[in-house]
């Protein structure tokens, strides 16, 4: 099977995709596919004309290749592809509407919403503690705290025109991620400060104990809201469920952050360790994915 490994493109997770890309196309040809890889430039819908793959294996990450449009592009080809599909991408990618579907389902989540850049400069726009994020990026891109006591942020021009706001979630960082209708295990993220971009990708920025060291029913809670969380969203193949845990307040402690429909690959993320813990291995996983493909 020919399958074509999508890469890079122009979100602010380039560099990360880049590397999820690399660690997927390997552990592809290791497992005896034909593997092109690919970096999506404008160009990528001739591209995949010229290369005419079975499957895409999407390993895009943020804008354009995370958030339904390259799925759109690849339902339009009619290329069967891995990963969630338009809608399912569009939502979770969008944290504010994502979470209106979570709540509707019941599952706990942050109080929040969606503010222009100028209000939130102008004055405290909830009760701090809390957290500014661009609706649409993921691994930390743009996330200001807003601790107590400090004045309300100065946003960078690279912020969007309207940002979310959520009161923030004080715990331990866990996250789940599921394939297909199970959940693979629950990682404990320990950092010495925030769980942010350097902690992500530079090796030893944190340290993850999987299985977490956590009341059993917390695993528990950790697995049944990332399933319920896949299939609130529709999300198709793997998902990973970003959680904070408060244990001071027991199960009603653990809140929902957000669901990723193209968890990071890289040689520090997390889904890829989950896979080798549960015995999957991630050769398996990613040929599982390509299995799983559709349009
Ligand atoms: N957004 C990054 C890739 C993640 O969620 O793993
Ligand atoms: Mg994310």
């Amino acid at each position: 099977q020919k399958v074509a490994v999508l890469m890079g493109g122009p979100s602010a997770e380039r560099e990360v995709s880049l590397s999820s890309g690399r660690e997927c196309a390997a552990a592809l040809r290791d497992e005896g596919f034909n593997v092109v890889e690919v970096d999506a430039g404008p160009d990528l819908a001739t591209r995949l004309s010229e290369i005419s793959p079975d499957v895409v294996f999407n390993a895009l990450h943020g804008r354009w290749g995370e958030d339904g449009c390259v799925q759109g592009m690849l339902e339009w080809l009619r290329i069967p592809y891995t990963h969630s599909g338009v809608l399912a991408s569009a939502l979770a990618m969008d944290k504010e509407r994502s979470k209106e579907a979570y709540r509707a389902a019941g599952l706990p989540v942050c109080e929040s919403g969606l503010f222009t850049k100028a209000d939130v400069m102008a004055g405290h726009v909830m009760p701090v503690p809390y957290v500014v994020k661009p609706n649409n990026e993921g691994s930390s891109v743009g996330v200001y705290l807003v601790e107590e006591g400090a004045a309300p942020p100065v946003l960078s021009d690279d912020m969007p025109e309207i940002v979310m706001v959520e009161t923030f979630a004080p715990g331990r960082e866990l996250t789940t991620t599921v394939v297909g209708d199970k959940a693979l295990g629950v990682t404990d993220i320990i950092t010495d400060g925030w769980y942010d971009y350097d902690a992500k990708y530079v090796p030893g920025g944190s340290r993850h104990e999987v299985p977490a060291n956590i009341p059993q029913d917390i695993t528990d809670a950790c697995f049944d809201y990332a399933l319920r969380a896949h299939e609130a969203l529709g999300c198709r193949g793997i998902s990973r469920t970003d959680f904070r845990w408060d244990e001071s307040r027991g199960i009603g402690g653990l809140i929902l952050l957000e669901t990723n429909t193209q968890p990071g690959m890289t040689p520090t993320s997390l889904t890829p360790e989950q896979a080798q813990v549960s015995g999957m291995g991630f050769g398996k996983l990613c040929a599982w994915l390509v299995e799983d493909a559709s349009w």
